[in-house]
């Protein structure tokens, strides 16, 4: 009988978690490094490898060891990588981001010669270019300096077709201008580019959670924030705008951004949209499971295989992470 009472005879939910086997069996949500796409920061050179401080087992890498890591990935099963770009001069209008010679097209080069069917996502941002590093070009037009929307969305759509020129596989522009999807969708198309796809970061939070990137990326705004391009963290109904805007601008996967502190984000808009969604697990995130794992306060192993597998069930379909190469290892050997 159940300690319930003779009413509820079926009340006994630990039946089937008394086995190992038993739990596996009935298990909701299944983790695979297929869901993972994994961020990397390139720089020009040759055989860099970079150690980020506040991302300790994250680096700065040259096209080569670049292709070395996503090679590794690879083998764990991972399908994708996203870039991020350390150009070797910054100015005004980050026009760095443009040439056909830079960073991310050498990047892009390097990893298809070597893995031809490994997807390589571009981030499509002026943060990492500009000398003031904001997110695109600066005016006074409102009265107040700021990025100029306009301006920056035909620069951005420069720089997807250089990227897609090179051979990127997906653009995913990050720097949430009003009408970046459409304008992307316009420059792509016009470039004989319509079969690439568009991952917006369609839901990104102005957030503290970012720090460390910027660290890794030499990306930080050299005054004020990004709030004024970034989302409220107090929003949620303005997320799921973002949202609807991006998809009917033609947006062919979403993102929400960050994840953690986001999971009702992510589940709404997997409830609303049902298109394909990525979470970006965030520097940040990142760097607090590494603070308190070296202290031995956490057990990594555990906790970044629960965190990812949380942020599934909330209704990711992708994630982008840093703990991609040791979870996709760990989920080879995870023992019942
Ligand atoms: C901007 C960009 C940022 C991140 C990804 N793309 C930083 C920002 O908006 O300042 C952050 C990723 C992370 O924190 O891991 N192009």
């Amino acid at each position: 009988m159940s300690p319930l009472g003779p009413r509820f005879p079926e009340l006994r939910l630990r039946r089937l978690r008394r086995l190992p086997a038993l739990r596996e069996l009935v298990r909701e949500t299944e983790l695979s490094p297929s869901d993972f796409i994994l961020p990397l920061f390139v720089r020009p050179g040759q055989g860099i490898r970079r150690e980020i401080p506040s991302m300790p087992g994250q680096f700065q890498l040259s096209p080569d060891t670049l292709a070395e890591t996503a090679a590794r990935a690879w083998e764990l099963g991972i399908r994708a990588v996203i870039l991020f770009g350390i150009p070797p001069h910054k100015d005004e209008t980050g026009s760095s981001a443009l040439d056909e010679a830079g960073i991310i097209p050498q990047a892009i080069r390097a990893l298809k010669r070597q893995l031809p069917d490994l997807i390589v996502i571009t981030d499509e941002c002026f943060c990492e270019y500009t000398s003031h590093g904001h997110c695109g070009v600066l005016s006074q037009h409102t009265g107040r300096l700021d990025v100029d929307n306009d301006r920056t969305l035909e620069l951005l759509g420069q720089q997807c077709v250089v990227h897609a020129r090179a051979g990127a596989d997906i653009v995913a522009p990050s720097g949430m201008m009003d009408g970046m999807v459409a304008a992307i969708r316009r420059a792509l198309d016009a470039a004989g580019f319509s079969h690439i796809p568009i991952l917006s970061y369609a839901a990104k939070y102005a957030s503290a959670f970012y720090g460390p990137f910027r660290e890794a990326a030499e990306s930080p705004p050299q005054f004020g924030d990004r709030s004024t391009y970034q989302m409220d963290p107090a929003n949620a109904n303005e997320a799921l705008r973002e949202i609807a805007l991006d998809l009917a601008e033609g947006a062919d996967l979403i993102m929400v951004k960050p994840a953690l502190a986001y999971l009702d984000i992510i589940q709404r808009a997997k409830q609303q949209f049902r298109v394909p969604l990525a979470a970006y697990n965030v520097s940040g995130e990142y760097a607090m499971i590494k603070a308190a794992a070296a202290r031995g306060w956490l057990d990594e192993r555990r906790v970044v295989l629960e965190i990812l597998t949380c942020i599934k069930r909330a209704g990711a379909d992708l994630i982008l992470t840093y703990h991609a190469l040791d979870a996709a290892l760990w989920l080879k050997t995870w023992s019942i």
